[in-house]
């Protein structure tokens, strides 16, 4: 397996935690940002010692916190210039209403605004995580403060809903560290699909035999899933018709879940009229019960199993491909092949009989239901090998082939 890189390798963050319970998530989020590969410089309002203390954050950070402008440490006395000169991003996690309201201002009065303010604003973006009640979040001042402060160029990220620590349910909760971790990296991530809609589908479907029998397959859905996320943090705004599967939907992506194949291909007959790129990864059945009981077939004693008759399902990627948005190339479409043997043979075969400018070939048993996966991408001029690694780093380099062919189609910023 090639060694992988770490999404975040060679960023160095300023994490600045404000005041709020969520505080114990911000450790979590550190440990998650050194995991990543970057390197983590926390700083600390007096309001945020209250929750956690920056014994906790240096251990886990590998470096003093700072909590004070008036830091000694630092040879000319100016950590709030110092800190903020070698960051890639500060990221200011949980930030309270009351933060918010000081950022909007130009508050300079504790290290974290000031160095906030004293960044340079070309070069060092502003990333906010709120954390607050739900009054507090629904509050005209506090929605007020986020609008200014994303037109004075600051990203402020979403907030989660739910169970709040003060007992109330509703809006306001910070991202959890795996959900901030995911639009952080989507953020550092070239926008190579800017103004894309990205249609993708994924996982297996279910063909019902009776209302409580079906046939289906082991797709696990990760490649689509990791497509997903990759295509949203290259920037496109991706729509996911996902089969039955039990995985989360990527931070930022549209999901539609779907059961069958007649189901999966009305979703999609509908929702390719607004995309520029078609990604079929569903392992689609290629038959259905042509008859499928509504009761509950009973064994009848007879030692006999019952005879099932097959139709053969709509190929939704072929039918995709022959719409009039492919054939003008309008829409890109890109399809898998899931083979046992003769991978090249085989994915040339299929791509030229789905009629898709892209297949990328795969061998299904070597990959359904694994992290990893090889690939094979085929178009029509030749292959190229995609060594075996992680679904979502292969995901990343399928996206930025996609791209750059779509690119090279001149139909790229057509869709923008
Ligand atoms: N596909 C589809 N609709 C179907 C069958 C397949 O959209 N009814 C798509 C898959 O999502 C994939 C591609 O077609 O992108 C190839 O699927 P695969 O299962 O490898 O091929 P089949 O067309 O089923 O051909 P075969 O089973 O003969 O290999």
């Amino acid at each position: 397996m090639e060694a992988e890189e770490l999404e975040l390798a060679g960023k160095h963050i300023v994490l600045g935690l404000s005041g709020g319970i969520a505080c114990y998530k911000a450790a979590e989020l550190c440990r998650a940002l050194i995991k990543a590969g970057a390197t983590v410089q926390v700083v600390m309002t007096e309001a945020a010692e209250q929750f956690i203390t920056a014994v906790t954050l240096q251990a886990l950070s590998g470096r003093p916190v700072y909590t004070s402008q008036w830091d000694r440490r630092e040879s000319n006395n100016m950590p709030h210039i110092n800190l903020t000169r070698e960051a890639d991003a500060i990221v200011v996690a949980p930030c309270s209403a009351d933060f918010i309201a000081r950022l909007l201002h130009g508050s300079a009065d504790d290290l974290l605004s000031l160095m906030c303010l004293a960044r340079p604003m070309v070069k060092v973006p502003l990333l906010l995580a709120p954390a607050m009640n739900r009054e507090m979040f629904a509050h005209p001042a506090t929605q007020r403060n986020f609008a200014q402060l994303a037109a004075d160029g600051a990203t402020v990220l979403g907030v989660g809903s739910g169970f709040q620590a003060c007992g109330e349910t509703g809006d306001g909760r910070m991202l959890e560290p795996e959900q901030l971790l995911e639009d952080i990296v989507a953020f550092f991530t070239p926008k190579v699909l800017a103004g894309q809609r990205v249609l993708i589908t994924a996982g297996p479907t279910y063909e019902a035999i009776d209302p409580v029998r079906g046939i289906t397959n082991l797709s696990s859905g990760k490649m689509g899933f990791a497509i997903a996320r990759a295509a949203r943090e290259a920037g496109a705004d991706v729509t996911l018709v996902a089969g039955p599967v039990s995985l989360p939907t990527p931070r930022g992506v549209a999901r539609i879940d779907v059961k069958s194949a007649k189901n999966m291909l009305d979703v999609v007959t509908e929702e390719v009229q607004q995309a520029s790129v078609f990604v079929a990864t569903a392992a689609v059945a290629d038959w259905r019960p042509a008859t499928p009981s509504a009761q509950k077939i009973k064994k009848d004693g007879s030692g006999r199993a019952p005879q099932l008759e097959f139709t053969e399902n709509v190929d939704i990627l072929a039918a995709v491909a022959q719409s009039a948005a492919a054939q003008l190339g309008t829409l890109f479409c890109v399809g898998f092949a899931a083979e046992s043997h003769d991978l090249l043979e085989n994915t040339q075969a299929k791509r030229l009989r789905k009629k898709v400018p892209l297949l990328v070939g795969n061998i299904g048993p070597d990959t359904f239901g694994q992290d990893h996966n090889a690939l094979l991408l085929i178009d029509g001029q030749g292959a190229l090998q995609l060594r075996r690694a992680s679904k979502l780093s292969l995901a990343r380099r399928l996206v930025q082939e996609i791209a750059t062919r779509r690119r090279a189609t001149g139909v790229l910023h057509s869709q923008a």
